[in-house]
């Protein structure tokens, strides 16, 4: 009797926390963004940083996506910050994470000029020290992984904007075959890995991906272990490039998989509502142009809370470039990426729903009521226009005032949120004569 109810009271509670914890995932109905994905043969993922795997920042990167890529955990200057001496927690961490959730792990990155250790940017090395220095940190890390990423971003951002490779440590005392070497040398450690070189501002067909077209049209050729081509799609909002689905159909054609690896759209702040849906509309052509072709294998957003984003602290003034908000409240861009995937969701928006809930001979109540599917609201405002001289004469939960035929009622101090899922309701009263027709509300 005494364990039947500890068990009770231990299910109630628990009970109670699955709820608390359920707001982010009020969503719970609508179908992961992961089973839309593989649906469609494709994988969805994100970038994470380890340390914020719990709460609902890992229950929203667990439910949601099929795929993880550690956003700075596995670089060189984070597992080598002495030479010699590794961390490998966080990017540990990230794998079993993973592995717990049945996703696949993006490894990135083992070839870049940036987030290097500063042992190894400031050391005068001859080329045979350097190029016996890289051998060692890929067979060192991929090795340690081996059989447990599904691809690598083998060599990150070997390009300029011209097409001309970027004069980096490696390109400088290497030359250009740092990279067919580096390819080859991920390949010995870890032979099922997909090996990718990846870039930016390759999205579209331009100078960049053309020299990037070559370099992998010519691995290929040499025999080079190159599996695919990762697109990062940094974009801003509303210049997702046009031919980016020509552009990765010339890669498949080369016989590589396509990857979109980082995508976020950022957009100057605030953002307003017009903004987030040209950002619904950008991640939806985006996702859109992969799903259309058959070797474009993984979308991966850049982190998938504004709050875990590089954009702020990279692009001065900018952000919300990520597909949920800093609350994990799913924006409307969250609903392009589910019904670019074929996902039926309801379309993220707030509606005002005004109705007379009591009439006398010259008077009556209203109340308007403002209701948020997909995305939420911090602040509003309804507006409508009285077209039979009605005229309000006191409202509550709101500040309206009318001047002449026209209404706007803003939110009081205390019900300006209107979460996803939810809804607020203000009431007024109002004198008529002669009739009373319902108005049109428009929200701010
Ligand atoms: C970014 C991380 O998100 C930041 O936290 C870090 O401070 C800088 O690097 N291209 C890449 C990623 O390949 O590794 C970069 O990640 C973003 C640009």
């Amino acid at each position: 009797m005494r364990s039947l109810r500890t068990g009770l009271s231990l299910a109630a509670l628990v009970t109670g926390a699955a709820l608390l914890f359920a707001a982010p995932a009020a969503h719970a109905a609508d179908t992961p963004l992961r089973d839309l994905a593989a649906a469609k043969g494709k994988v969805v993922g994100t970038a994470v940083t380890g340390s914020k795997l719990t709460g609902s920042y890992g229950d929203i990167a667990g439910a949601q996506f099929g795929s993880l890529t550690p956003g700075n955990a596995m670089k060189w200057g984070t597992v080598e910050p002495t030479q010699g001496s590794f961390n490998w927690t966080e990017a540990d961490q990230i794998v079993a994470f993973a592995q717990a959730h049945n996703q696949q792990v993006r490894g990135h990155t083992l070839v870049w000029h940036s987030q290097n250790p500063s042992w190894l940017t400031n050391g005068t090395w001859t080329s045979a020290q350097l190029s016996s220095l890289l051998q060692n940190h890929i067979s060192t890390e991929v090795g340690r992984y081996k059989g447990e990423i599904a691809a690598w971003d083998v060599v990150n951002e070997p390009f300029n904007e011209d097409g001309t490779y970027r004069p980096t440590l490696w390109y400088n005392g290497l030359g250009a075959n740092y990279i067919a070497q580096a390819l080859t040398w991920a390949h010995a450690a870890d032979p099922a890995a997909k090996l990718y070189i990846n870039d930016y501002n390759v999205e579209g067909v331009n100078a960049k991906s053309t020299a990037l077209y070559d370099l992998v049209k010519s691995l290929k050729t040499a025999g080079v272990p190159i599996d695919g081509v990762g697109l990062q799609a940094h974009l801003i909002l509303g210049q997702v490039p046009a031919g980016l689905q020509q552009n990765i159909q010339r890669f498949a054609d080369l016989g590589v998989d396509v990857a979109i690896t980082e995508l976020d759209v950022r957009m100057a702040l605030p953002a307003d509502s017009a903004e987030l849906a040209q950002q619904k509309a950008d991640f939806k052509s985006v996702v859109a142009a992969c799903a259309a072709v058959t070797r474009c294998v993984n979308i991966t957003v850049w982190g998938f809370t504004d709050s875990d984003s590089w954009v702020p602290g990279t692009f001065p003034g900018y952000g919300a470039a990520t597909p949920y908000d800093e609350n994990y409240v799913p924006k409307p861009a969250y609903y392009g990426i589910a019904e670019a995937l074929g996902g039926t969701q309801s379309t993220a928006g707030c509606a005002a729903t005004y109705s007379v809930t009591s009439q006398w001979n010259t008077g009556f109540t209203g109340q308007v009521t403002i209701a948020c599917t997909g995305t939420a609201l911090s602040s509003w405002n309804a507006s409508w226009t009285y077209g039979a001289g009605q005229q309000i004469t006191q409202a509550w939960n709101a500040v309206c005032t009318q001047s002449g035929a026209a209404v706007t009622c803003t939110n009081a101090s205390y019900n300006g949120t209107v979460p996803d899922g939810g809804s607020v309701t203000f009431g007024f009263n109002a004198s008529w004569s002669g009739s009373n027709p319902v108005p049109v509300v428009t929200l701010g």
